[in-house]
């Protein structure tokens, strides 16, 4: 693992040298650039054949029929990156550089590549009421990326899903479940009315007095 992190670290560094470097020629010659690839989600299949991998067909993001979905752009590898390498028979999974791995785990990809992945459509002009404000948030600052709430390999993600918001928010906010300031203990149920009645994570607060 030591000697994979430090061949990554040696093409990043490779990749901001001039192009007459002649340590890049060297690097050069291990890696290459992944591009997308053409029959995409259905090769992705073949090998990432759960169920979780299938559910994302029937949610939003695999809808064909909404305007600028995943499913009308690179499908898997419009969040996941281009993947020719991954793909590759040689490579079977392992190809460098590695695919965007969302989460906050050890092998996770950096914190602007898996924003990045999200914002480069939510943060679009025309994306209606899916354009998202999200940096500068309370959450941004405290470096909280869209997957710690958003699920979606799932038909429905849970938090979208008013009904069962609460729990997701309740990972992090437990307290606010029984002691929420400003409403007396157990005044609301939360469950019913939903955190985000009230609030609007994606935005910097901005409560009603
Ligand atoms: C030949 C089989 C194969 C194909 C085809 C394949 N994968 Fe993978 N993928 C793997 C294996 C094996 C791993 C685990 C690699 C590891 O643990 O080192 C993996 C890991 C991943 C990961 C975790 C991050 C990483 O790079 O390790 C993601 C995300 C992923 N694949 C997405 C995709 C997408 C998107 C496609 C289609 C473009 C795809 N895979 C096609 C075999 C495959
Ligand atoms: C809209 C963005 C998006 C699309 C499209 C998407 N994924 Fe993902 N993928 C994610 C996120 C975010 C996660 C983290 C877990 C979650 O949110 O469910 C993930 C997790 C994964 C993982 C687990 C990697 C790990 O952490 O070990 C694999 C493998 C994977 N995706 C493959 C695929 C394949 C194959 C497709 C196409 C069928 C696909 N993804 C389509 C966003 C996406
Ligand atoms: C290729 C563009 C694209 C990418 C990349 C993308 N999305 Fe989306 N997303 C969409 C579109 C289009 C919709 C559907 C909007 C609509 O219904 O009108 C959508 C819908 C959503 C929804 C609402 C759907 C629901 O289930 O309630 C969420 C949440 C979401 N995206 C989060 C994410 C996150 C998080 C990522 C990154 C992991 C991501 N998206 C990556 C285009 C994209
Ligand atoms: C702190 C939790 C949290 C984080 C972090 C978060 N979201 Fe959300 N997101 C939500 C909740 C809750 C909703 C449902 C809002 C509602 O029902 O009114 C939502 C809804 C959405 C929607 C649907 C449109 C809408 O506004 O209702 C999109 C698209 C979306 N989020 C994208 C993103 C993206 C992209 C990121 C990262 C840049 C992100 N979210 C980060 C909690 C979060
Ligand atoms: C992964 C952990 C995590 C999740 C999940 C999460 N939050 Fe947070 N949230 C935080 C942290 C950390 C802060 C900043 C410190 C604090 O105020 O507790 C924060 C702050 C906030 C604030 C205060 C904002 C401000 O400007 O002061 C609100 C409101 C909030 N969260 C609501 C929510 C709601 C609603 C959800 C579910 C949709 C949610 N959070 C999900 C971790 C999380
Ligand atoms: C009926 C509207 C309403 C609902 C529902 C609601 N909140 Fe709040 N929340 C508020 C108001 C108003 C404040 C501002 C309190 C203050 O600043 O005195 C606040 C403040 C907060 C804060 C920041 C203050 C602090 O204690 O750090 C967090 C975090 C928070 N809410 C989380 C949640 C979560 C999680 C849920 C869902 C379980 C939720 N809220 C549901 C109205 C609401």
């Amino acid at each position: 693992m030591k000697i994979v992190l430090l061949t990554v670290l040696v093409l990043i560094f490779a990749g901001s040298w001039p192009a007459t470097s002649a340590a890049q020629d060297t690097v050069r010659t291990h890696s290459r650039t992944p591009s997308f690839t053409s029959n995409g989600t259905e090769s992705c299949l073949s090998c990432h054949s759960g169920e979780k991998m299938r559910a994302i067909a029937a949610s939003p993001h695999g809808d064909a029929q909404i305007r600028g979905s995943p499913a009308t752009a690179y499908g898997c590898e419009s969040c996941h990156g281009p993947g020719s390498i991954h793909v590759s028979r040689a490579h079977g999974g392992r190809g460098f550089p590695p695919l965007t791995q969302f989460g906050r785990g050890k092998e996770a990809s950096p914190r602007e590549e898996q924003l990045h992945a999200c914002l480069s459509c939510h943060a679009q002009e025309g994306m209606g009421d899916s354009q998202v404000k999200y940096i500068g948030s309370a959450h941004d600052r405290r470096t909280i990326n869209c997957s710690s709430c958003h699920t979606l390999h799932a038909e429905t993600d849970p938090v979208s899903d008013r009904e069962t918001q609460t729990a997701t928010c309740s990972r992090c906010h437990r307290r606010h479940l029984a002691d929420h300031p400003r409403f007396e203990e157990k005044s609301i149920d939360f469950d019913a009315l939903s955190c985000s009645t009230c609030h609007d994570v994606h935005v910097p607060a901005k409560l009603e007095e």
